[in-house]
């Protein structure tokens, strides 16, 4: 289940009622999907084949099919990042970068763990969340924010878009990020 760290006070926000009323005090959605949909031979693999990929996608088809009617997605995929990943540190260090989107960024965490950073309302500030296998985040529209992977280094995710191009980052330097 989802956690939330502000970095402003390092206070942590547990419990799934309260991780959701947060979030959407946040204007941030988050939904959880059953974590056993994913198939077992898959929970642990991080390098996947495109046959694996869309063996997730067809577990997950329900949830993935509900999602998009109702919040108008077009197009998904599955992305895996582990070790394995050539190149990881490259690819990290640009996702590290504050930025905005011109459409909303959905991530529905299979497999593995990562955080969402992110920009919230001026009392709250910057704040993480932990994401975990099953959880689902949308950072809305135009809301600063970036991605990493949590110490592990292992993540799986179904991403979901209106539009591809809809995903292209804008940098948006920020003074008032807090690095830790
Ligand atoms: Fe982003």
């Amino acid at each position: 289940m989802a956690e939330i760290r502000l970095r402003n006070t390092n206070e942590r926000i547990t419990g799934e009622e309260n991780v959701k009323a947060f979030l959407e005090s946040q204007e941030v959605l988050y939904e959880h999907w059953n974590p056993d949909v994913m198939p077992a031979h898959l929970k642990e693999q991080f390098i996947l084949t495109d046959e694996n990929k869309q063996e997730i996608l067809t577990a997950y088809e329900h949830e993935i099919k509900d999602l998009a009617s109702r919040r108008g997605y077009q197009t998904w995929d599955i992305v895996a990042l582990s070790e394995a990943t050539p190149n990881l540190d490259a690819i990290l260090k640009k996702f590290e970068d504050v930025h905005t989107h011109t459409e909303d960024e959905v991530r529905a965490i299979v497999a593995g763990r990562g955080i969402f950073i992110i920009k919230g309302t001026p009392e709250v500030g910057y704040f993480d969340v932990e994401l975990e296998a099953g959880d689902v985040i949308s950072v809305p529209e135009h809301k600063p924010h970036f991605f990493t992977l949590m110490d592990n280094r292992q993540i799986v995710a179904v991403r979901l878009f209106i539009e591809t191009e809809g995903w292209i980052a804008h940098s948006f330097a920020d003074p008032e990020f807090i690095k830790t």
